[in-house]
């Protein structure tokens, strides 16, 4: 049989590429459609990445914004954020640059001691920029992986913080499934099994039904996607992809408790012209035609890394998608954390990267006043080299007052739902001053733990002081080290 299998009213179609859309004009459903140029568009539903490790969100979950008015002027506390007013105001004037795409291949460096919310800042930056624009955060020290090379995991880091957003007119087929038979047929290499050798499907709107017959390849793809009556689907004409919308409000409720969308039955035509957005990354199309162009790639395990001549093929792509009008590259942020912890080539690397036109925003962050750059001997400040530091726009934070470390504390307590005495504050607060905001913030959990076990619903001065007990602070543990080498050595 021939292996292109027909739609009858639709002519000939091809389901051998896939991707899936968002499209804007209903939901932020995802569509399976294909591209019609040779670049492989994959599949993508969330394009940020802020974290992989829960602990790190976790530690900022109160924070949702930058807290600053319309003339960008920070409010004492709002959005989760506490004072720090210089350097929100700061962040909030990037944020509309990158906003604006004035800021592609720039640099910022948010510099300050430990625990004055230079990742908190950061952090609250993605927040304001919105789902569609890419955040990528890692630490400095994921670079380095036994996986793959540094160089290449940091131009992944790039790469995965550059959206493209992908305009799309295509005439589709939509609207209710009112009919779907299927004429099944032995499996030729099962025959105790039954596939489908084609199927007639129905598809109405408010205004219009038609009926369509379907070879078996499409046939196979409506059993895969679990279509059946009563679901709204959206098949892209060229191609033949089908996409599942939901379930028709007008299909009878088969079970009391469904997890499935409810969605309305289209108007106007089945067979229509839509727009679709969406937005990949630069990474998510390199890994795509990574494994496409790799003709080993059915047997050998998949590399981690991505040739650079499938980057280049996808940048060029890209560059006539974009002169064409039908994309625009959408320039995120990629927040390295952690510096220090880059070495020279990493540096080198990345400064010139910075120069290529699609280069993401790179904000880092760094708690190192003078230190060594690492893989050299050269001290130079925040342990970052000079050249880099040139391009770069330098956000600084300061020590907390009390008053904003108390703040802190309650929101953080708030977050958690933990429940503070007075006094059980005013002692955090004490601990968060003479020692350091995050020990304060650390110890909430623990104590809150005191205090379940007194079958108390409220965190007590007691329960502080226990826990502060129990969990050294930085200077008691290195102290209490320094002490037991000293005894060492003196034996
Ligand atoms: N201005 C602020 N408002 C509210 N919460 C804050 C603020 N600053 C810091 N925090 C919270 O205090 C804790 C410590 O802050 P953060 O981790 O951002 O410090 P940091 O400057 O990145 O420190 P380090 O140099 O050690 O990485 C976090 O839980 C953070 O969310
Ligand atoms: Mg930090």
């Amino acid at each position: 049989m021939c292996p292109t299998l027909l739609l009858y009213e639709l002519g000939t179609l091809n389901s051998s590429m896939s991707l899936k859309l968002s499209n804007v004009v209903s939901t932020k459903r995802l569509y399976s459609q294909a591209f019609p140029l040779t670049l492989v568009i994959p599949m993508v539903s969330e394009i940020r990445e802020i974290s992989k490790t829960f602990e790190r969100i976790s530690a900022h979950s109160h924070i949702r914004g930058l807290g600053l008015d319309e003339d960008l002027k920070a409010k004492d506390v709002a959005d989760g954020l506490v004072g720090q007013k210089k350097a929100r105001e700061a962040a909030g004037i990037i944020v509309r640059l990158i906003k604006e795409g004035k800021m592609a291949g720039r640099g910022i460096l948010i510099a300050g001691p430990p625990g004055t919310g230079k990742t908190a800042i950061a952090v609250a930056i993605s927040k304001e920029l919105g789902k569609d624009i890419p955040f990528v955060q890692v630490s400095a020290s994921e670079f380095f992986s036994t996986e793959m090379k540094k160089t290449e995991a940091l131009i992944q880091a790039m790469r995965k913080a550059i959206g493209v957003r992908i305009r799309e007119r295509r005439i589709v087929l939509e609207g209710e499934v009112v009919g779907l038979d299927y004429n099944m047929v032995p499996n030729p290499y099962n025959p105790t099994q039954k596939v489908p050798e084609s199927a007639t499907i129905t598809i109405a709107t408010k205004d219009e039904k038609r009926t369509f017959s379907v070879g078996s390849r499409i046939a196979m793809q409506f059993i895969s996607s679990g279509i059946e009556v009563g679901d709204v689907i959206v098949i892209d004409k060229e191609t033949g992809r089908i996409g599942r919308l939901g379930k028709s409000n007008r299909a009878k409720k088969k079970y009391d408790i469904e997890d499935e969308e409810i969605v309305d039955v289209p108007n106007g035509r089945v067979e229509k012209e839509k727009e679709f957005t969406y937005v990949v990354t630069l990474h998510d199309l390199d890994e795509a035609n990574a494994r496409r162009s790799s003709i080993f790639s059915l047997f050998s395990p998949p590399s981690r890394e991505i040739d650079n001549e499938v980057r280049q093929a996808v940048d060029e792509k890209v560059k006539s998608l974009v002169e064409e009008g039908r994309a625009e590259l959408v320039p995120g942020v990629l927040f390295i954390d952690e510096t220090h912890l880059m070495d020279i080539e990493l540096f080198a690397f990345m400064n010139r990267a910075m120069e290529s036109d699609m280069a993401p925003i790179i904000i880092l962050a760094s708690n190192r006043g003078f230190a060594k750059i690492r893989g050299t001997d050269i001290v130079a400040p925040h342990g970052i080299p000079l050249d880099l530091l040139d391009r770069l726009l330098i956000i600084t934070t300061e020590p907390y007052s009390r008053e904003e470390i108390k703040t802190i504390i309650e929101i953080r307590a708030a977050e958690s739902g933990i429940m503070l005495s007075r006094e059980a504050l005013e002692k955090l607060t004490e601990i968060g001053e003479k020692t350091s905001l995050r020990y304060a913030v650390q110890l909430l959990a623990p104590a809150n733990e005191y205090a379940k076990l007194r079958k108390s619903g409220k965190v007590e001065i007691s329960d502080v002081n226990r826990a502060a007990e129990i969990f050294a602070d930085v200077t008691q543990s290195s102290e209490y080290l320094k002490k037991w080498e000293e005894k060492l050595l003196a034996h």
